[in-house]
């Protein structure tokens, strides 16, 4: 195969930097004092993270329970796995995983069986679970009727990209830099986008997924409906939508969140990549995210409507007769009801377009707001909140709330105070900050479709690829992973390495634990990376039973205990201390940091679920044997030695079958 081809075929999913802005860095707005001391290893003891800022320490205790009595002194009861590159999922003594539901599972429709030789058709692939497992949420059986139970449910998870060569039975056909095989991207476009599945736990703890008619798979092709402010927009205008009103599809889905009112939101990531534009100059909706003249697998490449929407060049007189509008179709977060398979996804745009990573919730509060948080992962790019402008009303409210509201982006100030700043054109501050650079926008249609420039002009500070948010059930404290970014050039507090290769976890608190407030304070929770180079939450520098680098998935159980997931590529994984990607427990009120999961050859670690009854927790391990050929594999993961590599979800259980923690 030609570099060209390889360069169509192979790309490692991650965006190249598209901020321009001249906004600073945070590392150009932090004290250089403090930077020193930060960088100073041992002296890393003077800024005490639990105790470095007035009002975070005192919430970094153990929660009480309903009788008052604190919760057991020894959150982590488990031994700490070993860092490995073994090739096979290893958890601590006393506990399974199994692999459930690898690419490829028949789920609905004819039920297709799985072939090994990746021989599968399109049409049996958009009735299989598709490729890459990401994001990843169990809702209880049946959540809209506040049952929570723990032995059935429906399991939603994203599919976030593919591997070509593991794909197809001798990889993707390619003549020319171009593909040739219609039914072959039809299948590519078919292993993205979301499953959703019911599942249920028999006596014996085994998950199984039910012959139900509420399994369903969402792909590159469902149609969707596009809600919110930019709804009808003249920028979202089509070919297959002239009223700009819907799209197709839903591509590159990373992270997730889950709204109190029971749908599941899938994140559309690193979308960009999907479509090409050759116009010379490019408009700055498309510029701002990166467009390229070619795309990561080549879709726009071969004829037909279908295929022929990923490519933007403006061809036709009118946007209503081509496709320069269809990425603007992308860059949301999409709603989906997992109880109702009839249901069409919507895209709420209310949310903002940028490669969103996930979207967490801060708990909902009746008559208040409903508030939630999305990082842009890419280089430089930005931390979000939205706040709805409706009250949230327990069992009334619904995914209208994400269409009416503001979208702030975070500014981290050097003394560890933070803003969210609106994006809003009705809001004074933005109107004077767009006069001052000169950018105008029509509408607030146009600012959403133009979010990171909006970002950009409301003053945002730069950070490290915001990838998973969390949020502690007890404290409220929003937590983020920074992953790394090895084009930073400048060290500065909130992110103290330059270049950052090993990424780091900040966190902060609403001014009076109010999430609606556009006011913050701000600290480091944890610096990833090797024993010389890093910070635990405790003080201390990470040792052999945690230490980690680019953190990526990001969740709290209900106990508050911090459980971190890894994606680590290239020599940081193949090299060095770290091993293969794995999963971490940490516990905000000790510090205390344990490895519980280290994974196969290859992968990554992402997605992250569990019952309510804490029995089972569902893991995704994403993309085992990453890099292989069509015949040369350089993981067994699940199937064995010979077979296809597959992504998959892991049940963990305990083997006493207590809570897993
Ligand atoms: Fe898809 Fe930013 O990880
Ligand atoms: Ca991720
Ligand atoms: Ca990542």
């Amino acid at each position: 195969m030609t570099d060209q081809n390889k360069e169509i075929l192979f790309g490692n999913g991650d965006e190249l930097p598209s901020n321009h802005s001249a906004n600073p860095h945070i590392s150009d707005v932090i004290n250089l004092g403090r930077r020193q001391v930060l960088a100073g290893g041992a002296a890393f003891g003077a800024l005490a993270f639990l105790g470095g800022l007035p009002g975070i320490s005192e919430a970094a205790q153990p929660a009480q329970n309903g009788d008052g009595l604190l919760r057991s002194r020894n959150r982590l009861p488990f031994g700490a796995v070993a860092v490995s590159r073994a090739d096979m999922v290893s958890v601590p003594a006393g506990y399974s995983a199994t692999p459930f539901i690898a690419w490829g599972t028949p789920i609905c429709g004819r039920y297709p069986a799985y072939l090994e030789n990746g021989g599968n058709t399109a049409e049996d692939q958009a009735q299989q679970t598709g490729m890459h497992h990401d994001g990843m949420h169990f809702f209880p059986m049946d959540a809209r009727f506040k049952a929570r139970k723990s032995d059935h449910g429906m399991l939603a998870l994203n599919h976030e990209y593919i591997d070509p060569p593991l794909l197809h039975p001798n990889g993707p056909s390619v003549v020319g830099g171009k593909r040739v095989d219609a039914d072959e991207v039809r299948k590519e476009i078919n292993a993205h986008g979301v499953s959703i599945v019911e599942i249920r736990r028999n006596a014996q703890g085994e998950w199984a997924v039910l012959p139900s008619a509420r399994n369903r798979r969402i792909t590159g092709a469902t149609p969707m409906r596009i809600d919110g402010p930019a709804r009808g927009h003249d920028l979202m205008k089509t070919r297959y939508s002239p009223s700009g009103t819907s799209t197709r599809g839903t591509l590159n889905n990373c992270s997730n969140g889950y709204s109190p009112w029971g749908t599941y939101l899938t994140c559309e990531e690193n979308w960009a990549g999907y479509f090409a534009s050759r116009d010379a100059e490019l408009p700055r909706h498309l510029q701002r995210y990166g467009l390229r003249p070619s795309t990561r697998y080549g879709w726009e490449t071969i004829s037909g409507d279908e295929f022929q929407r990923f490519d933007a060049t403006a061809i036709a007189e009118d946007a209503r007769a081509d496709y320069r509008n269809e990425p603007n179709t992308f860059g949301w977060i999409v709603e989906i009801d997992p109880f109702d398979p009839d249901s069409t996804p919507i895209k709420r745009t209310a949310l903002g377009r940028f490669a969103h990573e996930g979207l967490v919730f801060a708990p909902a509060r009746a008559g208040w707001p409903v508030v939630c948080y999305s990082g842009d992962d890419s280089q430089n790019e930005y931390i979000y909140k939205y706040v709805s402008r409706d009250k949230y009303r327990p069992q009334r409210s619904d995914g209208r709330l994400l269409d009416e509201g503001t979208l702030y982006v975070a500014r981290f100030n050097a003394d560890g105070s933070g803003d969210w700043l609106a994006l809003d054109i009705d809001d004074p501050a933005f109107q004077e900050a767009c006069a001052a650079a000169n950018v105008s926008f029509a509408d607030q249609g146009e600012v959403l479709i133009n979010t990171r420039l909006a970002a950009d002009v409301a003053g945002a500070t730069k950070m490290d690829r915001p990838e998973w948010g969390a949020i502690h059930p007890d404290t409220g404290e929003v937590y983020f992973t920074l992953t790394n970014n090895s084009a930073r050039q400048e060290a500065d507090a909130a992110n103290p390495r330059a270049p950052n290769p090993t990424g780091h976890i900040i966190r902060w608190r609403e001014d009076g634990r109010n999430h609606v407030g556009t006011r913050f304070r701000w600290d480091l929770y944890l610096l990833a990376g090797t024993a010389e180079d890093s910070r635990g939450p405790n003080g201390r520098p990470l040792n052999e039973t945690n230490i980690m680098a680019s953190p990526d998935g990001l969740w709290f159980d209900e106990d508050g205990r911090l459980w971190i997931q890894t994606d680590m590529s290239g020599s940081q994984l193949s090299d060095g201390p770290f091993g293969n990607n794995q999963m971490l427990v940490s516990d905000p009120a000790s510090g205390e940091t344990k490895r519980f999961l280290v994974g196969p050859t290859g992968a990554e670690i992402t997605g992250i679920t569990a019952t309510p009854d804490f029995r089972t927790l569902f893991v995704n391990i994403q993309h085992p044997g990453e890099g292989s050929s069509s015949t040369e594999y350089t993981s067994a993961w699940p199937d064995g030695p010979g077979r296809r590599p597959r992504s998959a979800t892991v049940v963990i259980t305990r083997d006493d079958g207590g809570r897993v923690l």
